[in-house]
Parts: structure tokens; sequence; C-alpha cells
């Protein structure tokens, strides 16, 4: 297990103000930041990034989202990071997602849910890999 995972703060989440407040329920949970950069997509980035959903419906609505503001992307390091981040984040869609959680808290809808959170071990190698060099982590 690396302890490690991968995180974005969406679009919706920092166009509301929202940046400081997940971030800061996040350090809260116990997780650490390894690295961290606030930037933004391009259209052809956000499809690189998530690639793996290029055949599904909302693949088009999701890289349009994904670029239409800036994102804040970070390293996050805890023990079993991957799926106590996934927890602290909750479910994809917002409505269904548990009380006290940053989407329950922060997300408007299953499109525009505030944050990504990688979900395998492997996938927030590739991921910090994507947005971060060496010198830019620890
Ligand atoms: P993420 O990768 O962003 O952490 O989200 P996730 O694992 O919870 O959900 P995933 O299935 O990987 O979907 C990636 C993102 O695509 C958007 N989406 N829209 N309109 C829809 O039905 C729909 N379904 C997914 C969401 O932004 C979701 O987080
Ligand atoms: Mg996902």
């Amino acid at each position: 297990m690396s302890n490690r995972t991968f995180t974005m703060v969406k679009p919706d989440a920092t166009g509301k103000g929202y940046s400081g407040a997940i971030l800061d329920q996040i350090i809260k949970a116990g997780f650490s930041i390894k690295a961290m950069k606030w930037t933004k997509l391009t259209k052809e980035q956000a499809g690189l990034f998530y690639d793996i959903h290029r055949e599904r419906p909302f693949f088009g609505e999701l890289v349009e989202f994904m670029s239409s503001g800036p994102i804040v992307a970070a390293i996050l390091e805890k023990e079993n990071a991957v799926e106590d981040f996934r927890t602290l984040i909750g479910a994809t869609n917002p409505a269904n997602a548990a009380e006290g959680t940053i989407r329950k808290n922060f997300a408007a809808s299953i499109g525009e849910n505030a944050v990504h959170g990688s979900d395998s071990d492997e996938n927030a190698a590739i991921e910090g890999d994507f947005f971060f060099s060496k010198l830019e982590r620890f």
C-alpha cells in the first residue's frame, strides 16, 4: 500500500470560494500535503486525465467542466489514503453522499461534484505524476 492518493478541488468548488474550506476538512481528517498547485486544465489535458471515461456518455460534459475554471491539484499522504479519502469525499452523486462528507457539504450535482479522489494506488501514482515533477513533491 502506498499510503498516498491524489485529489483535485474541481472548478465548481474553486469558483464558489470553497477551496480553503475543503482543504481544511482534508487536513483535519489527517491527510498531509506532499505536493500542491493551483492551475487550470486545457480541454485536451482534462480529456487525458479522464481518458478512462472517454467512451462514457458524460465524457464531453466532464471535459468541458474540468477545463472551465481553476483547480487545486494535490498529492496527499495518510495510512490507507486511497480508501479513506474516498470515504471522506463521499459518493459521486452528492445526493447519495453521507452526511459530513466533502461532496455532501460542497457539491451541487453528480457532474459538478467539488472534488476528485483516486480510485486505486496505481491510479494515485499515475495521477500524481500527471501533475507533479519530482522537484514539486517530497
Ligand atoms: P472522480 O474520478 O472525479 O473522483 O469521481 P468518481 O470516481 O466518484 O466518479 P467517476 O465514475 O470516476 O466519474 C468521474 C467524474 O465524471 C463526472 N460524472 N458525471 N453526468 C454523469 O452521470 C456523470 N457521472 C460521472 C463526475 O464529475 C465524476 O466525478
Ligand atoms: Mg473516478
